[in-house]
């Protein structure tokens, strides 16, 4: 149900934007920020379960990069039959997929080629060299095995220019990262490695900046298997250190040699549930720890949070609403181009508001059980 309720959403917003009207209503959006190399692309690879992501030890990550998780159900199961005649006639969806919003309709199932258009489209924009664009590059993963969530990767935090990146790019990726995480309804994915001080977090600091209650930023810990031996993140964890409204989560990814020794994904996510419930120190917490707890509660916050929001959403889809009906009566008989276009939207806006209405009524009690 909850995942209902984000696909619908997720639904608006594309189909506004297939008519050229972008962002209609200020969707919650999850926003990953931190310093270069403290591990970004490493959570948000994790949390999908696939590998997709460039990666390297520089500035990778050059454009934000808005990537949309689809939890579509998987294929029903169907008698031998059935399944056989399905592959004779090669039909059969797979059963997940890549899809960019610059390559409508092309479906994406092999990830390394996935992470080949990223990079492709990143130096089509920005150059070989190490600059950076604003210009967000758009992916949508749909897949049974993801929850439906919407992550924004941004470029890292760097203090140093190197080759012959401009003298203030600091402060361009400052800038853009800030454009994301000032939206009030965006939710802050602030990623430090766990054996680097907290207080000398870029990422915490700037989700400081604009979030100074730490309302609607999460913490993620990462490399804590690589924290000196006798020390642990347990004071941070229990908010003694820079306290979080809603927390801290600590992970383990695939270091450097997992990478290269290409070491899978489900590898990964066994050795950290092994390690958490093997340590000393999170063993008795364990189930408050590691990349699965911190996709539930990515989770649980976006469904939270788009229950804070529903009467601005809803009265904006009103005032929408209202205006295209004018425009639609201003066109009279003569409807030509523009009043196909108003119709279309017209017609997804009536489609939403039903449906919409339908799941809120309908599930008014499991919204309210957080
Ligand atoms: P990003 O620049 O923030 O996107 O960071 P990456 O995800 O590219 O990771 C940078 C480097 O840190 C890579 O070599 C990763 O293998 C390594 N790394 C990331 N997270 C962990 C972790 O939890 N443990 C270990 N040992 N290495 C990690
Ligand atoms: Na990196
Ligand atoms: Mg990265």
């Amino acid at each position: 149900m909850d995942a209902t309720l984000i696909r619908t959403i997720n639904r608006l917003q594309d189909a506004f934007s297939t008519v050229g009207v972008h962002n209609p209503v200020d969707l919650p959006q999850i926003v990953v920020i931190g310093s270069q190399s403290s591990g970004k692309s490493s959570v948000l690879e994790n949390i999908v379960g696939r590998d997709f992501l460039p990666r390297g030890s520089g500035i990778v990550t050059r454009r934000p990069l808005v990537l949309q998780l689809i939890n579509r159900a998987a294929a029903a199961s169907t008698s031998d039959d059935d399944a056989k005649k399905d592959n004779e006639n090669d039909k059969k969806e797979p059963e997940e997929w890549g899809e960019f919003l610059h390559q409508p309709g092309v479906k994406y199932t092999d990830f390394n080629l996935i992470r080949e258009e990223i990079v492709r489209d990143t130096e089509a924009k920005t150059g070989k060299n190490a600059g950076i664009s604003p210009l967000p590059i758009n992916l949508r993963i749909y897949s049974p095995h993801v929850l439906t969530l919407t992550l924004v990767d941004l470029p890292g935090l760097t203090k140093l220019p190197v080759g012959d990146q401009p003298k203030d790019i600091e402060k361009q990726i400052r800038d853009m990262i800030v454009k994301y995480i000032t939206k009030p309804n965006s939710i802050i994915l602030a990623v430090t490695a766990a054996n680097v001080d907290l207080a000398n977090s870029d990422g915490l600091r700037l989700a400081r900046d604009v979030d100074p209650e730490g309302a609607r930023t999460i913490g993620v810990l990462t490399k804590v298997d690589l924290m000196d031996a006798g020390t642990d993140v347990v004071d941070i964890l229990a908010g003694r250190v820079i306290p979080l409204r809603l927390g801290y989560v600590p992970v383990v990814n695939r270091g450097q040699r997992d990478i290269d020794t290409k070491k899978s994904i489900n590898k990964s996510l066994e050795g950290e549930r092994a390690f958490f419930e093997n340590h000393a120190a999170y063993k008795s917490k364990a189930q408050y720890c590691g990349t699965p707890y911190l996709a539930r509660k990515l989770n649980m916050i976006l469904m939270h949070h788009i229950r804070n929001t529903l009467p601005e959403i809803k009265a904006k889809i009103q005032a929408a609403l209202a205006k295209y009906v004018a425009e639609l009566a201003t066109l009279g008989d003569g409807m030509a181009e523009g009043a196909g276009q108003a119709n279309i939207v017209l017609n997804i806006i009536t489609e939403f508001c039903t449906e919409f209405r339908t799941i809120i009524d309908g599930n008014s009690t499991d919204l309210s059980s957080f």
